[in-house]
């Protein structure tokens, strides 16, 4: 058994340890369950779900950059149908959190998405995308106002009594404002942080190198800018904070629980080795041991400034 108390709150949802696999960076859990063992995790977020099949963007969709990646996927998915009928299956297997991410180009969208997939007992909890940065409607249009992200929070709360995570955007000035309007209507947690903004040209053509133009930027690159973005949150808004941006290894998740997150996401470095958040887990224990760390809840907010 365990020495150390691993487990997590986040408002209502309680987590065995605070790894989350991020949004789109494992599709439905199928291909990295052969590198990482699911029963060992947090839990794990689907791929943002519309209600009816997403194509997404053409190719390029994702290009290298300094530190990090450009991605404009344009949310493809299947759709919250064929999720239902051929990827949950799989999931059930897996004694696992499942969270899952809904992205919608409207507001009643969201809310229709959300009433079909509440009655999946599997589902524990939803992260409601408002902030992604490459999608023409929807995505920044909702994440960039605060008070549409104050309606679709009470609006999805109103139509399920699962837990309700709203994953923000960088891309604001105050994301503290966005993270108050999420409390006050009701919303369970914040996700901070989704991707930022970028693009990246190839110099001989002088082409975009991804089709979209923009895409968002992921990786070590921005997680100074994530770390900032929870503490800002954590120094302003009661509301638990799930932290993604850059996480790498052990050491960045300790760094994001003591600047206020309750528990993290893991996203980009799932492309670089796949087998990585459960040896982060491990070392996440044996850092807890060593430093007499009994319950790691005990880290979040614990900064001293
Ligand atoms: C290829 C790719 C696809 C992504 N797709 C989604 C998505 O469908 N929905 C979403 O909310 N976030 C999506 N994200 C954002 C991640 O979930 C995560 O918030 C972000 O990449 C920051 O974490 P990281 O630096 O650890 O990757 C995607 C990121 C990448 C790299």
């Amino acid at each position: 058994m365990s020495k150390v108390d691993l487990s997590v709150n986040i408002g209502p949802l309680k987590l065995r340890n605070p790894i989350l696999l991020a949004s789109g960076t494992v599709g439905y859990g199928n291909e990295i369950s052969e590198f990482t063992d699911l029963n060992k995790l947090g839990g794990i977020i689907t791929k943002s779900l519309s209600l009816r099949p997403r194509k997404g963007n053409p190719p390029q969709r994702i290009v290298e950059t300094p530190a990090g990646m450009l991605n404009a996927i344009g949310l493809a998915n299947v759709g919250v149908e064929v999720f239902l009928k051929e990827k949950i299956p799989f999931l059930k297997k897996y004694d696992v959190p499942l969270i899952c991410n809904i992205a919608a180009s409207t507001i009643e969208e969201y809310v229709e998405c959300t009433k079909i997939l509440t009655e999946e007992e599997t589902i524990k909890a939803f992260e409601i995308n408002v902030s992604c940065p490459n999608v023409r409607e929807g995505g920044l249009q909702f994440g960039n106002d605060v008070s549409a992200v104050g309606k679709i929070t009470a609006k999805v709360k109103a139509v399920t009594g699962k837990p309700v995570i709203i994953k923000l955007s960088p891309n604001v000035s105050y994301i503290a404002d966005f993270a108050r309007a999420v409390k006050e209507n009701g919303g369970d947690a914040v996700s901070a942080i989704n991707t930022l903004v970028g693009t990246s040209f190839n110099i001989f053509s002088r082409k975009p190198k991804i089709y979209n133009v923009n895409g968002g930027l992921s990786g070590p690159a921005i997680k100074p800018i994530a770390l900032a973005k929870v503490l800002e949150i954590s120094r302003n808004v009661d509301i638990p904070v799930i932290g993604s941006g850059g996480i790498m290894d052990w050491k960045d998740v300790v760094e994001f629980m003591i600047a206020g997150s309750s528990a993290i996401q893991l996203g980009t470095i799932n492309f670089i080795d796949p087998s990585a958040p459960g040896k982060i887990l491990e070392q996440l224990e044996e850092y807890c041991i060593k430093y007499n760390i009994s319950k790691i809840s005990d880290l979040t907010a614990s900064y001293i400034i």
